[in-house]
């Protein structure tokens, strides 16, 4: 783990993922042991899935219990039932959940089944803020800048809400789903103020797909075009990358 000195965000390179995996799973695992327990932000997608196979490893080989931990997801596309093979739901449920004991009460995703997505964003809210907030959240970043789904034009106070999908997002997802006609237009997602309410980010990024908006996010004007850009306001806030990720820095 290499620091990149003078970011605006405190920024760190790693020769190997698995090496980055184990630094934020050594977090996450202290962070479980406090009598308080955890509550913990949880992204999908390609990025933090070597983070999750270190979850399983170490409750497999060392007992490391999740169970007091509380979960709340990102995003969820609207549209898909929770067993679709693309929807966040299955995806954690497979690539987190199955794997370690967490407390299935515990667990929260966006309600995108509900008719009234406002009023059931709202309630997202409420429910994270009556488990005490958000302690650590798990982040990756689009190609365009979006955290959560968070798009280009997302207001530094946005709060959980229904968005309309970027079509680079779209098009990042249509491999997944088969034909860009087939993925959702409209997500639910944590806004970027309710990210920035979490009292630790860790932000990852791989690949070197990744390479320009990471240095975008480090050097751009804040804006709102660019919402990763706002994630250099928070206090204790994170980037972990790959070299590959790093490498227009
Ligand atoms: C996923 C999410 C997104 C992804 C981002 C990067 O829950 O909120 O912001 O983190 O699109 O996706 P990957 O990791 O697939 O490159």
């Amino acid at each position: 783990m290499r620091p990149v000195p003078d970011q605006l965000i405190p920024t760190f390179v790693f020769d190997d993922r698995v090496e980055l995996a184990r630094v934020l799973a050594d977090e996450v695992e202290q962070l479980v042991a406090r009598p308080a327990g955890l509550v913990l932000g949880l992204a999908t997608g390609s990025t933090p899935i070597d983070t999750y196979r270190e979850f399983a490893r170490r409750h497999r080989d060392s007992k490391l219990s999740f169970a007091r931990v509380t979960t709340f997801n990102l995003d969820e596309f609207v549209g898909l039932h929770a067993d679709h093979a693309q929807s966040f739901r299955r995806w954690t449920r497979e690539n987190l959940f199955a794997h370690v004991d967490f407390d299935a009460t515990r667990t929260h995703f966006p309600d995108v089944d509900a008719r009234d997505l406002a009023a059931a964003s709202r309630a997202y809210e409420d429910a994270i803020r009556a488990a005490g907030g958000i302690d650590l959240q798990i982040l990756g970043i689009g190609r365009n800048g979006h955290i959560g789904f968070n798009e280009p034009g997302s207001a530094r106070d946005s709060r959980t809400r229904a968005v309309e999908l970027h079509p680079w997002t779209r098009e990042d997802a249509a491999a997944a789903f088969g034909a860009l006609e087939l993925v959702p237009q409209r997500a639910v997602t944590m806004g970027v103020a309710t990210i920035l309410a979490a009292r630790r980010l860790r932000v990852i990024a791989l690949g070197v797909k990744k390479a320009g908006i990471v240095r975008e996010t480090l050097r751009a004007r804040q804006d709102s075009s660019l919402p990763s850009t706002w994630l250099r306001d928070h206090g204790d806030v994170r980037l972990y990358l790959d070299r590959e990720a790093a490498s227009a820095l």
